[in-house]
């Protein structure tokens, strides 16, 4: 849930290499922006600035870019033990301040560890799990061990997840690292080399980069990378794990939008183009192992899990094949019944959810095939998994989940049509017609975007005043409602709750009052006769309706106090089409109510803990 970053170069090749950490760490601030450090080596000696805040308020208290030093490691914390803190910022020293540290993931035999290092008499300044690695190095130095030595012994003692970089005073120009179940990504350059939890931290100064895989530890300096399995003592051959990365830091940044929300709003019909442009065999592949299950399981989290929930109507309304979705976290009380045939197919952007990633490989022990879709290549769940379908978004820095969402859906569908022509469960011609409607998203998406995100500001006006609201829908309409509502109250904190408009009538509807704000999904599919009637149920009550609808669709425009009209498309698009403008509202709610949708309270990119 962290971010770490580091750097060492030759004397003179980067100017202000602390300076770089600190941008590299403004790009890795949606990690966690809990507190914020840098150590470096300089002159023999360990300096170390962090403190409790966001990159930008610390560097204003202790000015990062004054850090001294060719050898540099910064991190971005989102707290796990140990409140945020000054103390509990990371980088983390030992009792001879020989040794700086920093972590991502969680150390589940910190107390354990503890315990012994105190009674060895190490004395402790946070009350994080990661400060015990620090001693556990010094430990080791001070038995004679040479510093990558005394660096593998303490990492061995470690249970749970890591992405560690050291810098030890003895090896001023060298970072050593470890990795297990966090990310951690090596950037190679020319005089220089770098290490970080993802790419775009340093893109800015290299594309070649190399992927450190689990239980792997090893070291780098200004011109040497070196990488071997902890265990096995295998010394891996970079010439084979080296990647050249195409996109750019550019795309990475946020390109002129006051957020990357925004700019990741409107980058969705890019998005949509890419990933339609990068589907390849693996749909043949995936539709194969989804035809082919004895029974079809479907897991994520967050956003990702209302992308499971479309590929659930997906599955049951085109390929007639019925699944059990099931959000990760819950995946325990579902072990018991999973056997060989089955198939788990775990949908994550980053690849990196730990609930998810435990659902993976809990079915995985029991037999089950696990289908992956993911943003993020190289990643933990794709890594283990049998299949993995990539969606094409690019980086995704904002936390609300938005492009990333879209184009699963995109994949989804993709998936599912071919599924559906390998069993035979549609119609060719209806096929052919929804691919070419498929063909057209990116285009519709645009379109709509550009035509109503003006409106849909001026609707935000009404919302962003209100306490709570209710997003409504049927069918397909559900989980696009579910996003809707789930966007709200991520980044405008307003309670939001989404409801199938039948069963709004079972208990929601008590809630309503003269204008209360409702919201309607309605799709141009078999339901709109009763949305209608739930439309006036809720319009009886004074409440305060605002819908999303087919642009033909004028018995609705009568009834909806607000209607934002959707251009005309098959409603099986429709997760791809409408839930951008309910990205915008939600959007729009947050800045006018003077909040950072970039980065919600509470809430992080990527949750690496369960
Ligand atoms: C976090 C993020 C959400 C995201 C969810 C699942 O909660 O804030 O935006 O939808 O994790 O993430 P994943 O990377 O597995 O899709």
């Amino acid at each position: 849930m962290c971010g770490i970053v580091g750097v060492t170069c030759l004397q003179g090749k980067l100017s202000s290499p602390a300076k770089i950490i600190r941008k590299c760490l403004e790009k890795l601030e949606y990690r966690g922006y809990d507190s914020v450090g840098l150590a470096s080596i300089f002159k023999g000696m360990i300096v170390v600035r962090k403190g409790k805040g966001k990159i930008e308020e610390v560097h204003r208290r202790m000015n990062f870019d004054g850090v001294p030093g060719n050898t540099v490691i910064g991190h971005t914390r989102w707290a796990t033990h140990g409140a945020p803190s000054d103390n509990n910022a990371h980088p983390h020293i030992d009792c001879g301040r020989i040794v700086a540290i920093v972590h991502n993931g969680i150390i589940k035999n910190y107390m354990e560890l503890k315990k012994k290092l105190i009674a060895k008499g190490h004395i402790f300044r946070s009350e994080t799990d990661t400060e015990v690695v620090a001693h556990l190095i010094e430990e080791y130095l001070n038995k004679g061990f040479k510093p990558y030595e005394a660096f593998k012994k303490a990492i061995s003692h470690v249970k749970g997840s890591y992405a560690i970089a050291a810098i030890i005073i003895s090896e001023p120009n060298t970072i050593f690292f470890a990795k297990k179940d966090s990310p951690l990504i090596i950037g190679i350059g020319d005089g220089f080399n770098f290490i970080a939890s993802d790419i775009p931290a340093f893109l800015e100064h290299t594309r070649r980069i190399v992927v450190v895989k689990d239980f792997e530890v090893g070291y780098i300096t200004p011109t040497n990378v070196f990488i071997e399995n902890l265990h096995t003592g295998k010394i891996v051959d970079l010439s084979k794990r080296l990647r050249f990365i195409s996109w750019t830091a550019e795309m990475a940044a946020k390109a002129g939008y006051p957020h990357y929300m925004l700019k990741e709003i409107h980058e969705q019909p890019r998005a949509l183009r890419e990933t339609i442009n990068g589907l390849g065999e693996e749909i043949e592949q995936a539709a194969n192992m989804i035809i082919n299950a004895r029974r079809v399981f479907i897991t994520a989290a967050g956003t990702s899990f209302h992308a499971g929930l479309v590929l659930d109507y997906y599955l049951n309304s085109i390929a007639g094949i019925a699944t059990i979705p099931l959000i990760a976290s819950e995946y325990s009380k579902y072990v018991r019944s999973v056997k060989h045939g089955d198939l788990l197919i775990a949908i994550s952007q980053s690849g990196e959810t730990i609930d998810t990633l435990m659902a993976v490989r809990e079915f995985k022990k029991r037999g089950a095939k696990i289908l992956a879709i993911s943003n993020v290549i190289d990643s933990a769940i794709p890594r283990e998994s049998d299949l993995t379908v990539y969606t094409r978004a690019g980086p995704e820095i904002g936390v609300a989940a938005t492009k990333t969402f879209t184009t699963q859906v995109l994949v989804e569908l993709a998936t599912v049509l071919k599924a559906a022509e390998l069993n035979n469960s549609l119609d060719v011609s209806e096929i052919a017609d929804l691919r070419k409607q498929l063909e057209k998203t990116p285009k519709i998406v645009e379109k709509t975007i550009m035509k109503h995100e003006a409106f849909v500001n001026s609707i935000a006006e009404i919302v962003h005043r209100k306490n709570s609201m209710y997003y409504l829908g049927r069918g397909l309409g559900v989980p696009i409602a579910m996003e809707g509502a789930l966007k709200l109250k991520e980044i405008a904190y307003i309670h939001a709750e989404a409801y199938p408009a039948g069963e709004s009538k079972h208990g929601p509807i008590a809630l309503v009052e003269k204008d209360f704000p409702v919201l309607f999904i309605v799709l141009d599919d078999e339901n709109s006769e009763n949305i209608l009637g739930n439309v006036t149920e809720m319009k009886a009550r004074n409440a305060l309706t605002i819908g999303l609808i087919p642009e033909h669709f004028e018995e609705f425009k009568e009834v909806l106090d607000h209607s934002i009209k959707i251009p005309l498309h098959d409603h099986l698009i429709s997760p791809m089409t409408y839930t951008p403008i309910l990205q915008l509202l939600a959007y729009y709610s947050a800045v006018k109510r003077g909040y950072d949708p970039d980065k919600p309270r509470n809430l992080a990119k990527t949750v690496t803990v369960e």
